[in-house]
């Protein structure tokens, strides 16, 4: 047993990924024919890493994101998930006429947990993002950091390996966002997933990820990443972070000027 085990193990680790993505392109079609947003992009995700795609607005992180979440198809090239990934996008998407904690529940529910489980494994959601007590509250009576953790806990009653987050703490004012980006790390470190997270801010990216993948504009190519090695708890005012934060903007900033965005 332990001996299949191990070897099921060591099967998995040389192919394994949370997110492959393989020179993918994507086109659509506007009025001047064919618009071409993404080329040639490749780009794994390893299991439990966490990923940050930083680009300047209309560069097509988005359209990528989309892409691996499967809502939309690439006009050529190959990706592959561990599993189906969890949303979350910038907007919570809570159902209003739904208590937070129906809104998680929901999710178990699509997901098959029986009934019996659902109401415990809720209170241990809203536990993780630190809403406990607040099963009963209406969407209207949270605040907006507050939507976005219950956002957070539907996302992980998924259950899925892979967490896809297009800019979820972009309408959020600095503060609440400080304390999400720890939230969020913390969480990231305690269920181990991969996480692949959208930001256009630098300092969000750095921040937060193992890796930054810096996306061109028109199109949207993989124009550099960077390794950040600096240890977690990070916070987005220690030097390190803004030391490299500057290098990447300056380099975003060619990127933008180079393709004549403001
Ligand atoms: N369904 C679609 N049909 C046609 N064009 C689209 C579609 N979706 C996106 N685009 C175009 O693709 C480009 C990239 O859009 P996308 O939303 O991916 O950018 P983004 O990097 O996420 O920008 P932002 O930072 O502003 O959110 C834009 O020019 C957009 O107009
Ligand atoms: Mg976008």
């Amino acid at each position: 047993m332990a001996t299949a085990l191990a070897k099921a193990a060591e099967g998995a680790a040389s192919t394994e990924h949370a997110a492959r993505i393989e020179h993918v392109s994507k086109s659509f079609a506007g009025p001047a024919g064919q618009q071409l947003v993404l080329d040639d992009i490749t780009l794994d995700v390893a299991p439990g890493e966490f990923v940050t795609l930083l680009g300047a607005s209309g560069c097509g992180k988005s359209t990528l994101l989309n892409l691996v979440a499967g809502l939309d198809k690439p006009t050529a090239g190959r990706i592959t998930t561990d599993g189906r990934p969890a949303l979350m996008f910038q907007e919570h998407a809570l159902f209003p006429w739904l208590t937070a904690g129906k809104n998680i529940e929901l999710a178990l529910k699509l997901r098959g947990v029986p009934k019996s489980e659902r109401r415990g494994r809720t209170e241990e959601l809203l536990e993780l993002v630190r809403l406990q007590g607040s099963y009963g509250k209406r969407v209207h009576e949270l605040s907006g950091g507050m939507r976005q953790r219950v956002a957070l806990a539907r996302a992980l009653a998924q259950d899925s390996q892979l967490l896809l987050m297009d800019e979820p703490f972009a309408a959020l004012d600095a503060i609440t966002r400080d304390v999400l980006h720890d939230e969020l790390t913390r969480i990231w470190a305690e269920t181990g997933l991969s996480v692949l997270f959208v930001t256009h801010n630098v300092r969000e990216a750095v921040r937060l990820a193992q890796r930054v993948v810096l996306l061109s504009s028109r199109p949207g190519r993989v124009a550099r990443e960077w390794r950040v090695e600096i240890p977690q708890p990070r916070r987005i005012e220690d030097a390190p972070v803004a030391e490299l934060s500057l290098e990447i903007t300056e380099v975003l900033r060619g990127e933008i000027r180079r393709h004549g965005q403001h």
